[in-house]
């Protein structure tokens, strides 16, 4: 309802203020032996005083660590030229709270490499946002569009070992070894909200007005994976947005945040001032 609405809209500002600190505090992060929970820190002081606290811990992964699901050790150092993982969201006193990814470029700038698989991780997410506006689209259409975009590209890199179209099959799902879990799930009270909903309350569910739900794709290349060219190695980039399902189609909520790669470069040069 409107005021749940007002309260998730809020939950996203105030993430929004937590990832410029985060921003602002990198430098001090690069020359910190657990540079990863500088971050961790600066999002939760934002978090206290502007809200309850954290939503769920916040995932603060520099380099490989971007490679490990729900890294929340964050002790780890922040590395000049690396990417770091930030997934961190804020929950309002009222507790809704906002689900936020951003991969920033440590040093400001993204590599040619980290460029090129970000852009795909961004177009994906497009696709997603996309299909979700389609009329009848259901909860597991906005993940196979976003998964579309994943094993097309990974063919194209020469990394899919076998078509787009075999690995999207339910038999292949190849494409998964780099981008394992699901593309989305709702959001409100709690992070992953409404959980235990039945399969056909919430996959199988046709998108309604009032629904708030995250898109999440992201490409995961570890450091220790001789299946890849060298060059992708270490790379670990995900891209989350809070979306608002609306009568007019969708809102992406968290679009204040930038989310190309010219517009972080130009947020973190803006913030670096
Ligand atoms: N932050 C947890 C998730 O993205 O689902
Ligand atoms: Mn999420
Ligand atoms: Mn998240």
């Amino acid at each position: 309802d409107a005021f749940e609405l007002e309260e998730m809209v809020r939950a996203v500002e105030v993430t929004k203020a937590g990832f410029e600190d985060i921003i602002r505090i990198l430098p001090r992060a690069v020359g910190h032996r657990r540079g990863e929970r500088v971050i961790e820190g600066a999002f939760r002081a934002v978090a206290r005083e502007e809200g309850n606290g954290e939503g769920y811990e916040t995932i603060a992964a520099s380099g490989d660590h971007a490679n490990t699901l729900h890294w929340i050790d964050n002790d780890g150092e922040v590395r000049e030229g690396d990417l770091v993982l930030v997934d961190a969201g804020v929950e309002v006193d009222s507790l809704y709270t906002a689900d936020i990814t951003r991969t920033l470029p440590v040093n400001g700038r993204f590599t040619e490499v980290q460029a090129r698989v970000y852009q795909a991780v961004l177009d994906a997410c497009e696709a997603a946002l996309a299909r979700a506006n389609q009329p009848g689209c259901r909860f597991k259409d906005v993940h196979d569009a976003a998964m579309g975009v994943i094993a097309a590209r990974l063919h194209e890199w020469g990394i899919l070992p076998v078509t787009p179209e075999e690995s999207l099959a339910s038999e292949g799902q190849q494409h998964r070894r780099w981008m394992p879990h699901g593309t989305s799930h709702h959001l409100g009270l709690d992070v992953h909200d409404c959980a235990q909903a039945k399969a056909e309350l919430y996959m199988w569910a046709e998108l309604e007005p009032g629904m708030v739900f995250t898109i999440e794709p992201a490409l995961y290349f570890k450091e220790e994976d001789m299946s890849i060219p060298e060059e992708y190695r270490g790379i670990g980039i995900r891209l989350e947005d809070d979306v608002l399902c609306t009568e007019d189609g969708n809102v992406n909520l968290s679009a204040a945040l930038p989310r190309t790669v010219e517009g972080i470069e130009e947020w973190m040069a803006k913030l670096a001032k």
